[in-house]
């Protein structure tokens, strides 16, 4: 048994709402890239944890974290998603009202830098961020997030040890790269306490000072 099988048969229960979004993933013949169910977990504690009410996610896909950051709710909120494709933002809805939080939600669509300029000129922030789509924008998407966020927000990186590739010097191609000037970026920004977490595909955690 590998340590993340032996976590998962301890922590993880079946669960209806995330089988059917995967399943639903397949069928629609999008890629099976949603966060692990570990990390969905640690998403849904980390909001409860946090008190958060205005979350902000990048990258819905099929709303599999979507479902975990509104499930850690404590009070009334509201989930922000950017997603670039329309059809998987649509998914990602008719998921999340399967799963009884459709009212939850509201999905920008578009090149998500675009989404995050419109969001700071209308005037929002927001408590809670999870950064999930093109590995290329992460420090972009880091910065965009540290200006639209409320005093202690916490932000989280997925895919942030890419299957080991980070620490692997041989590895030199674009997504690589970028994770690892993410990752430099969020241990070395002094508006940040942060560390990252080796669960799942790694995610890294800040809270912004
Ligand atoms: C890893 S998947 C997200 C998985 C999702 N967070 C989950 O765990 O359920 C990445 C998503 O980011 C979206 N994406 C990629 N590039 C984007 C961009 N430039 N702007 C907005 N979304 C983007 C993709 O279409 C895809 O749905």
């Amino acid at each position: 048994m590998t340590q993340e099988e032996y976590i998962r048969s301890l922590f993880i229960q079946p669960d209806e709402a995330l089988d059917h979004v995967q399943n639903s993933i397949e069928r629609h013949g999008m890629p099976s890239i949603s966060v692990s169910p570990e990390s969905g977990k640690l998403l849904s504690m980390l909001v409860g944890i946090a008190g958060a009410r205005d979350i902000l996610e990048i990258g819905a896909l099929g709303g599999y974290s979507g479902i975990c950051l509104l499930r850690g709710l404590t009070a009334d909120g509201h989930l922000t998603s950017l997603e670039l494709k329309q059809e998987y933002a649509d998914l990602a809805h008719e998921n999340l009202k399967k799963a009884g939080l459709g009212d939850k939600v509201s999905y920008y669509v578009g090149e998500a830098l675009d989404s995050l300029n419109r969001l700071e000129q209308e005037g929002k922030t927001f408590d809670f961020f999870f950064i999930d789509a093109d590995k290329a924008n992460y420090s972009s998407y880091m910065e965009k997030c540290i200006r639209l966020a409320n005093r202690g927000a916490i932000i989280v990186g997925d895919n942030v040890l890419w299957s080991g590739r980070v620490y692997d010097e041989s590895e030199q191609d674009e997504a690589t790269q970028a994770l690892r000037a993410f990752n430099e970026k969020m241990a070395q920004d002094k508006r940040l306490e942060s560390l990252l977490i080796p669960i799942g595909d790694g995610l890294a955690v800040a809270r912004v000072k």
